[in-house]
């Protein structure tokens, strides 16, 4: 090695060494702004998502891709999507969710940008590191990721209605049906109206609990009676709007933000004043509500009320039971508790239903 280049290559170490210190103390000081709410500047945001598209592509390229086109496999597809994904990448007629407008990096509107199947199906299964995409690959095998590639592909041409349609046409997500009974979508979601109509076919599925995000059952946990006799107020007006068919006072105690999830799929205050709040009313005016029991919770200025009810009526001239599940999230708004966020499961009522 002559002198020259050794001359060199120690400036070169010396600089590194000082940029490491500088990192390192860059890092440790705190002064990295690391919130959600605080964006990255255009240029690290370019770089970051080159890096991401080809980590994504290289490792998605050899992938073989089955017949996307098999209409089981889509409509497999449709059942996934609508139980798992639709809080973050929303569905044809939803324009917004709670956890959206808070996550960033942005999830993508899948009802309205096609993926890449390959891309898609990697992405699906391993997640991306430092965003709210999760690997679904620990719980789901390939066959039912390529399934929701499938469903991807055919779903920005979706209107809501034929999306509405696939969805209760699919069939139920038991991937994680380790004897739960099923986080699945099943249509036991919702309140009543949609309860009368899915549960034709819920007899495969004896505990058939919608979930409203991401498979979870609506947890009551931690709620006690009368801890927040206030917002157990308005949970009782709520109900009470509903039977006597008042829509307004139904919608007056919404916020204007609230959302809607029954069966899975989660709607503005709009969406639902424009369609399912009917239905409800509908089918509420002749059915017997009783309330099972009741609790809540405060934290702050937010409190959660959750109510289980049995609802009994008569469809097409048959008798059905369910048994409902809300949960709702409050915000003390001035002096008044609006609801903005309403949770409807239910599921015909058995002896065991739990
Ligand atoms: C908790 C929120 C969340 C849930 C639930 C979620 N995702 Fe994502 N997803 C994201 C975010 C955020 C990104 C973007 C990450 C990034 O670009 O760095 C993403 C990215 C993706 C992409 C890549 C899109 C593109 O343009 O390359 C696909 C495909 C995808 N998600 C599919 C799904 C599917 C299918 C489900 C349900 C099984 C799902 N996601 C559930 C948050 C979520």
């Amino acid at each position: 090695m002559n002198k020259h280049i050794k001359h060199h290559s120690i400036t070169v170490a010396v600089v590194l060494g000082v940029l490491a210190v500088g990192a390192g103390a860059f890092v440790y000081s705190g002064l990295y702004n690391i919130g959600a709410d605080d964006h990255h500047t255009k240029p690290v945001f370019a770089v970051l998502q080159t890096l991401r598209n080809r980590s994504i592509h290289v490792r998605s390229e050899d992938l073989k891709v089955p017949n996307l086109n098999d209409p089981p496999l889509i409509l497999k597809g449709a059942g996934q999507y609508a139980a798992m994904c639709t809080g973050c990448h929303l569905a044809p007629g939803m324009k917004t969710s709670e956890i959206r407008p808070g996550l960033y990096p942005q999830p993508p509107n899948l009802s309205q940008t096609r993926v890449d199947p390959k891309d898609a199906f990697w992405v699906i299964k391993h997640g991306i590191k430092m965003s709210a995409m999760p690997a679904w690959g620990f719980s789901h095998d390939d066959p039912t990721i390529w399934s929701m590639v499938a469903f991807l592909q055919k779903l920005p041409d979706m209107t809501p209605a034929q999306y509405k349609d696939i969805v209760a046409k699919a069939p139920p997500d038991d991937d994680m049906d380790g004897g739960d009974g099923g986080h699945s979508h099943d249509h036991g979601g919702g309140m009543p109206q949609e309860a009368g109509q899915g549960h034709a076919n819920t007899g495969s599925h004896e505990r058939a609990n919608a979930a409203p995000v991401a498979g979870t059952r609506l947890n009551m946990d931690g709620l006690k009676p009368h801890a927040v006799p206030q917002a157990e107020a308005v949970s009782n007006q709520l109900h009470q709007a509903l039977q006597q068919g008042d829509r307004n006072a139904v919608l007056a105690l919404l916020a204007p933000d609230a959302t809607i999830s029954e069966a899975n799929v989660v709607q503005t205050r709009e969406a639902y004043a424009a369609a399912h709040l009917g239905e409800d009313i509908a089918f509420l005016k002749h059915a017997r509500v009783t309330t099972v029991s009741q609790g809540s919770v405060q934290q702050g200025n937010t409190a959660v009320v959750g109510s289980e009810s049995e609802i009994r009526t008569t469809i097409k001239g048959k008798p059905v039971s369910l048994r409902s599940r809300e949960l709702l999230n409050l915000k003390k708004i001035g002096n008044t508790w609006k609801i903005v966020a309403i949770h409807w499961q239910s599921s015909p009522l058995t002896e065991k239903a739990s």
